[in-house]
C-alpha cells in the first residue's frame, strides 16, 4: 500500500480547490468553464476536470461506470469504484495541480458519492465517510458550489443537450424521485457544510451564475477581494452583468492573495 502522502499546505502556499456539484442539467459544465477563464484572465493558472474521470485512468472506470455495467454489484460497490476513480485523479491531476500553484476547478468531486450512492442509493453514511476520509487523503474542497435547480428543470435541460441517437447514462434514466431525492441532499449537505459549500439558483441566466460564482470566489478565497483583470485578458464579456453595477475591471484591488484557510475546518 502506498504512503500515505504529506498533507498539502493552507491557501495561499498551493493553487485553490473549488468543486463543482448539483443535479443533472444544473450547468456545472459550462460554470467551471467560465470560472477558469476569470480566473486566467487574472493571472491565475487554473484548470478544469471531471469526476468520474479527469485522469486517463479514472477516464477508463468512468466509462465502465456510466455504461451501467456494474450497476448490478448495488451502490456500495459503486461507491467504491467512485473512490478508486477518484484516488487516481486526487493522485494523477489534483494534487499535482494544487501543489504547482495551480487552482483546480472540479465537476463533480465527493459530495456526488455522498448524494448518489448515499442518500439515494442507501449506503451507510459511516462507511461512506470512512470511504471518503481514506480516498481523499487530505485533499477536500475549499469551496463548493451546489448549482440547485428542481429535478424537472435539470432533467429537461440534460434531455435537450443530448445528441438525439445517444441515450440516457446510467443515472439519468432514473426516475424523477431520484432526482428530487439528490437535490434534497445536495441542499443538505450545504446547509451541514456552510464554510465550504454556496448554493447557487442555476435556474437563472448563465451570466447570472457565473456573477454569483465569480462574488462567492472572491469573497471567500481572495483575501482583498476580488483581483485585478490581467491585461490584454480573452475572458469573454459577462453578457449579463447589470446596468449600473460595478464592473470587475474597474474595481481596484492589489494582485491576487488568496485567503489562508490553515484555520478552516474544511481542510483535514
Ligand atoms: P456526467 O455525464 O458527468 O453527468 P453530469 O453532466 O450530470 O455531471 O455523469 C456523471 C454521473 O455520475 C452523474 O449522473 C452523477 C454520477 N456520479 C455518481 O453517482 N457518484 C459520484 O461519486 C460521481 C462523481 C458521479
Amino acid at each position: 500500500m502506498p504512503a500515505a502522502q504529506a498533507p498539502l499546505p493552507p491557501l495561499p502556499h498551493r493553487g485553490a480547490f473549488i468543486t463543482l456539484e448539483g443535479g443533472e442539467g444544473a450547468g456545472k459544465t459550462t460554470q467551471a468553464r467560465r470560472l477558469a477563464e476569470k480566473l486566467r484572465a487574472r493571472a491565475i493558472t487554473a484548470i478544469t476536470t471531471r469526476e468520474p474521470g479527469g485522469s486517463p485512468r479514472a477516464e477508463v472506470l468512468r466509462e465502465i461506470l456510466l455504461s451501467g455495467l456494474i450497476k448490478d454489484l448495488g451502490a456500495k460497490a459503486e461507491a467504491i469504484v467512485f473512490a478508486a476513480a477518484r484516488i487516481d485523479h486526487i493522485d494523477h491531476t489534483i494534487r499535482p495541480a494544487l501543489l504547482a500553484g495551480t487552482w483546480v476547478i472540479c465537476d463533480r468531486f465527493a459530495d456526488s458519492t455522498r448524494a448518489y450512492q448515499g442518500s439515494f442509493g442507501g449506503v451507510d453514511p459511516g462507511f461512506l465517510e470512512v470511504l471518503e476520509r481514506t480516498t481523499l487523503d487530505g485533499v477536500r474542497p475549499d469551496l463548493t458550489f451546489v448549482l440547485d435547480l428542481p429535478a424537472e428543470v435539470g432533467l429537461a435541460r440534460a434531455a435537450a443537450r443530448r445528441a438525439p441517437e445517444t441515450t440516457t447514462d446510467r443515472f439519468e434514466s432514473e426516475a424523477l424521485g431520484f432526482h428530487e431525492t439528490l437535490r434534497r441532499s445536495y441542499l443538505a449537505i450545504a446547509a451541514a457544510e456552510p464554510e465550504r459549500c454556496v448554493v447557487v439558483d442555476a435556474t437563472a441566466d448563465e451570466g447570472e451564475v457565473a456573477e454569483a460564482i465569480w462574488d462567492a470566489v472572491c469573497s471567500r478565497l481572495f483575501a482583498e477581494g476580488a483581483p485585478r483583470k490581467a491585461e490584454n485578458s480573452r475572458e469573454s464579456s459577462g453578457s449579463t452583468r447589470k446596468p449600473g453595477k460595478k464592473r470587475e475591471q474597474d474595481e481596484a484591488h492589489p494582485a491576487p492573495a488568496p485567503r489562508s484557510t490553515s484555520s478552516s475546518k474544511t481542510l483535514a
